[in-house]
C-alpha cells in the first residue's frame, strides 16, 4: 500500500516579502521552506504517520541512536523551476534507489522507491512559491532517514525517521564558473575498501571535516581525497566527483567501486560526453599520473561535479610535498570541456535543451 504526503497546511507561513526577498537572494539553503515531508518506520507497523506538515524542531530523548551511532543516510536533488514556470525533478529515480542502497548499508529499512517520489513531489508541489525563477537558482531537496529510538547498546534501530526538508539554492561552490583550489590529502581519507564510502551515510562527510580544514590553511575550499589503503590512487572531493580532459579531448574520472559515491551527475556527464566531442574513460587514476601529465601539459582541465555544486572547474591542485607545499595549476582552469559540459548539463535541467534522455519529471504544470 502506497503511503500517503497529505497536506497538514503551515497556519504560520513565511510572510510573502520575506519570502521574495529570500528566493532571490543567492546562497546554497541558507533558509527551510515552510513544510516538510515525514513518515515514521517501526519494525512491528512498518511504514506509517506520513505527511507533509510544518518544517520544525524534532523532539529528541538525549539517549536517541542517532546522536550516538550515527545511523543515519540522505539524498541531495534539485526542483528547476522553467521559463513557462512549471518546476521539474532531475533524474529523482535515481536518488530514490540510491537512497535505498545507503539505507541497505547502514541497516536501515527500504523505503519503497514510490514512496520517497511522492514525498519528494508533495513537498516541492506544496513549497512550489520557494522555487526560484533566478538564473542558476533551484530548490535544493533533502530527504533523509535516521535510527529514532532512545538505546545506548550498539545495534540497529526498530524505530526510523524519514524526513525531507528542503530550501532556495544557488550553486554549491562560489559563483559557479569560478575555479576553486582543491587540497589532495594523503593524510586523511573518508571511506575504505568494504566500508561506507558508495553510501550517503553522514559518518563520510564527519570524517571529511579535518582534511576541510588541513586543506583551509593553504587557501583551498575543497579536498580531493585519495585511497585510504596507499594513498596513491584518485577517489573523488568531499562532497563532488571528479573528473580530468586530456588535450585530445579524453575524460577520466575514477571507477566508483564501493568507495566512491555513484554520483548521478557524474553518470550524467559520461553519458553526454561523447556528444560533445569527449571520449570518457571510466578508469583507476593514480596521483602521480595527475600531477605528471597536468605539470606537462597533458591534462588540461579538472572539475568536480555533483548536484550542490553542479560542474565546477579546478584551477589549482595543492598537496604535501616533502613537508612542504607543491602547487600545480591546470593548464586550462575554465577550459572549453568543462564549460561545455556545464552547459549542457543546465541546459537541460533549465528546460532549454531537449531532454533526449528522459531525465526531466515534471513536478506541475503552470496553472
Ligand atoms: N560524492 C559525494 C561524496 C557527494 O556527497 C556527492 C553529492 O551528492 C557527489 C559525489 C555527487 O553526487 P550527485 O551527482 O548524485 O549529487
Ligand atoms: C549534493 O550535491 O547533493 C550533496 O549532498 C553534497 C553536499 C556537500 C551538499
Amino acid at each position: 500500500m502506497s503511503l500517503p504526503f497529505n497536506l497538514v497546511p503551515n497556519t504560520h507561513r513565511t510572510h510573502p516579502e520575506k519570502l521574495a526577498e529570500i528566493v532571490g537572494a543567492s546562497g546554497f539553503v541558507k533558509h527551510f521552506s515552510d513544510h516538510m515531508a515525514i513518515a515514521t518506520w517501526t519494525q512491528d507497523a512498518g511504514w506509517h504517520d506520513s505527511k507533509i506538515e510544518n518544517y520544525r524542531c524534532l523532539d529528541m530523548a538525549p539517549g536517541n541512536a542517532i546522536l550516538h551511532y550515527g545511523q543515519e543516510i540522505f539524498e541531495g536533488l534539485k526542483a528547476y523551476r522553467h521559463a513557462d514556470g512549471s518546476i521539474w525533478l532531475f533524474r529523482p529515480e535515481m536518488n530514490a534507489r540510491r537512497f535505498n542502497r545507503s539505507a541497505d548499508r547502514l541497516d536501515l529499512p527500504q523505503i519503497p522507491e514510490e514512496d520517497f517520489l511522492r514525498s519528494v513531489h508533495a513537498l516541492v508541489r506544496t513549497d512550489q512559491s520557494w522555487v526560484p525563477a533566478g538564473e542558476e537558482m533551484s530548490y535544493y531537496i533533502r530527504p533523509f532517514m535516521f535510527a529514532d529510538e532512545a538505546f545506548l547498546g550498539v545495534h540497529s534501530a526498530a524505530r526510523a525517521s524519514y524526513i525531507v526538508i528542503g530550501g532556495p539554492a544557488s550553486p554549491y561552490l562560489a559563483d559557479g564558473m569560478t575555479p576553486t583550489d582543491i587540497w589532495v590529502t594523503k593524510k586523511f581519507a573518508r571511506a575504505g575498501e568494504s566500508g561506507t564510502g558508495a553510501a550517503k551515510c553522514g559518518g563520510n562527510y564527519a570524517a571529511s571535516l579535518i582534511a576541510l580544514r588541513e586543506g583551509a590553511q593553504y587557501g583551498c575550499s575543497q579536498v580531493l581525497f585519495t585511497d585510504a589503503a596507499t594513498h596513491d590512487w584518485v577517489e573523488e572531493l568531499g562532497g563532488m566527483n571528479f573528473f580530468v580532459v586530456t588535450h585530445d579531448g579524453v575524460l577520466i574520472t575514477p571507477p566508483t567501486s564501493g568507495t566512491i559515491l555513484e554520483g548521478i551527475t557524474r553518470d550524467s556527464i559520461l553519458e553526454l560526453a561523447p556528444a560533445l566531442g569527449l571520449r570518457p574513460e571510466v578508469r583507476p587514476l593514480s596521483v602521480s599520473e595527475l600531477f605528471a601529465r597536468i605539470l606537462d601539459g597533458d591534462i588540461l582541465e579538472a572539475f568536480a561535479c555533483g548536484t550542490a555544486a553542479v560542474v565546477s572547474p579546478i584551477g589549482r591542485l595543492m598537496h604535501d610535498k616533502d613537508g612542504g607545499v607543491e602547487t600545480i595549476p591546470l593548464p586550462s582552469p575554465v577550459g572549453e570541456a568543462t564549460r561545455a559540459i556545464r552547459t549542457a548539463l543546465v541546459d537541460i535541467q533549465w528546460g532549454r535543451a531537449e531532454d533526449k534522455f528522459g531525465w526531466m519529471h515534471t513536478v506541475m504544470e503552470l496553472s
